[in-house]
């Protein structure tokens, strides 16, 4: 550890590189204020029923239109993966360009939402692997929706995928399940898989979430050890919204995950 980190602080300025070697010590300090929270799933379901939804936008994401090219790699009909996908309007844009899109959201209301409003039929059949879930299949696009938790999801339901957009799920899962949430992901990415990440830092001193705040030293701590991480974009997302959370700042980061072709030594 210390000396491969010596080495990295020799070869490498960049303080993206060098920070993927900062202590366990220092990377729990700052999660620390959040590490205890715990949101249950009957409270995204009441955030539904009640229409607290402030985290759905009604356009495609920039950072996903942004970063398309980078996440398709010149690859048409690619298989998309939405873990925690709301209703996103992205699934019914990245359909209509041809790729295939699967998608887990706990919400029922969600998902018959996202269809509804995109003027899409669908069926629904129970999911034999997976006790209580349904799954929701477009029949105009190629879209299908688990209703299930995500941690009930795995590659024996719809094998592995070609990408997979992040948003609003690493940061909105509980900080506690954050190992197995990417032990879960990495398992769902084919060899060819490229993951698009967008994570938040602010000060979680301020708010207790969600969205939690994830910072970059962590998304090293969790993905690095399988996968080479760029950052692609950080922008400055602060708005009105989270000023009345009581932030001061919001970065929105966005990263490139791959699986490593080769492992190290
Ligand atoms: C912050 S929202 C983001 C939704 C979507 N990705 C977007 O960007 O609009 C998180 C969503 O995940 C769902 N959710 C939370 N925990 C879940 C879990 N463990 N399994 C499945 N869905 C979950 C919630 O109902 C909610 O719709
Ligand atoms: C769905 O249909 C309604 C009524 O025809 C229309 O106003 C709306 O724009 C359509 N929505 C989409 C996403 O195409
Ligand atoms: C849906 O996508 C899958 C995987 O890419 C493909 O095999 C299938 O033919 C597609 N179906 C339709 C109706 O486009
Ligand atoms: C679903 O997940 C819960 C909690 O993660 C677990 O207790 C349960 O056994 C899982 N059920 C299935 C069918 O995988």
């Amino acid at each position: 550890m210390w000396a491969s980190c010596f080495l990295l602080g020799v070869r490498l300025v960049l303080f993206q590189a060098a920070s993927s070697c900062w202590g366990q010590e220092d990377v729990n300090s700052m999660l620390a204020p959040q590490a205890g929270r715990v949101m249950a799933l009957g409270e995204w379901e009441e955030r539904w029923q009640e229409d607290r939804i402030g985290f759905h936008q009604p356009q495609v994401h920039k950072m996903l239109e942004t970063n398309i090219e980078k996440v398709l790699a010149g690859r048409t009909a690619v298989r998309f993966f939405f873990p925690l996908c709301g209703k996103a309007v992205d699934m019914k844009w990245l359909a209509d360009e041809g790729h295939s899109v699967v998608g887990v959201e706990i919400s029922e209301k969600a998902i018959k939402q996202f269809f509804e409003e995109n003027n899409m039929t669908y069926s629904e059949e129970p999911v034999p692997a997976i006790p209580g879930a349904k799954v929701y299949k477009s029949s105009e696009k190629n879209i299908s929706l688990y209703q299930c938790d995500l941690f009930n999801f795995s590659s024996s339901i719809e094998g592995q995928f070609g990408a997979i957009w992040d948003r609003g799920s690493l940061v909105a899962i509980n900080p506690r399940d954050r190992k197995k949430y990417a032990a879960l992901i990495t398992s769902l990415m084919a060899n060819d898989c490229r993951y698009l990440l967008d994570s938040l830092l602010y000060n979680p001193e301020l708010y207790k979430g969600p969205p939690f705040f994830v910072p970059d030293e962590q998304v090293h701590n969790l993905f690095g050890s399988s996968c080479d991480i760029e950052l692609l974009q950080s922008v400055d997302a602060l708005t009105e919204r989270q000023r009345a959370w009581g932030l001061d700042y919001l970065t929105e980061n966005v990263y490139l995950i791959t699986l490593k072709s080769t492992s190290v030594l």
